[in-house]
């Protein structure tokens, strides 16, 4: 799996993907979940970034991914639509869980799976991450005794403010996750 995903992606998505698995690790015995599995899900969360346009265009045509029309206009979703199916196809695992986090590690959705959040916490806090929202979360995801949804929503929440101050497209799932956790 490791040697897999080398080739697939660029050095520095798979040190992400490393990270992000490290951290997720940490989550999973924080919060007493399946550890290989959230492992897994985490380090392949990205596995179809990387591929250009022309590769990306195939691979939905291959194996007819259909995206919602609000997901054609905001292309940081699109891997997220791919990765599950490159889960599948090339590393041969089914989990529904994993495929589920892979799936939603992006735009979210209401209903999160305990991997889906701990991957959603760990793409964004992982140590490769620089910029100033991630280091903040990642001391409170090391060093508080927070539940998990408290770091989920403190990472969309940072999530929404950068979509807004960047008057970009919020996915209808986004805000759902968002009314869902806030209550
Ligand atoms: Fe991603
Ligand atoms: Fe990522």
């Amino acid at each position: 799996m490791y040697a897999k995903l080398m080739g697939l992606l660029k050095k520095k998505r798979f040190e992400h993907s490393v990270g992000t698995a490290k951290t997720a690790v940490y989550l999973a015995r924080k919060y007493k979940y399946d550890v290989k599995k959230t492992a897994v899900a985490a380090f392949l969360h990205d596995c179809t970034k990387d591929f250009t346009a022309e590769q990306t265009r195939a691979f939905v045509k291959k194996y007819g991914i259909k995206m919602d029309p609000q997901s054609e206009k905001i292309p940081a979703l699109w891997h997220s639509y791919t990765a599950p199916y490159g889960v599948e196809k090339m590393f041969g695992i089914h989990d529904k869980e994993i495929l589920s986090a892979v799936r939603n590690h992006t735009a979210g959705c209401a209903k999160m799976g305990v991997i889906d959040k701990m991957v959603y916490v760990a793409d964004y806090t992982e140590y490769n991450r620089e910029h100033k929202s991630s280091v903040k979360l990642r001391r409170m995801v090391k060093n508080s005794k927070k539940s998990l949804d408290t770091l989920v929503l403190n990472v969309l929440q940072n999530k929404l403010k950068y979509m807004i101050d960047g008057k970009k497209i919020i996915h209808i799932s986004t805000i759902e996750m968002w009314n869902e956790l806030s209550r």
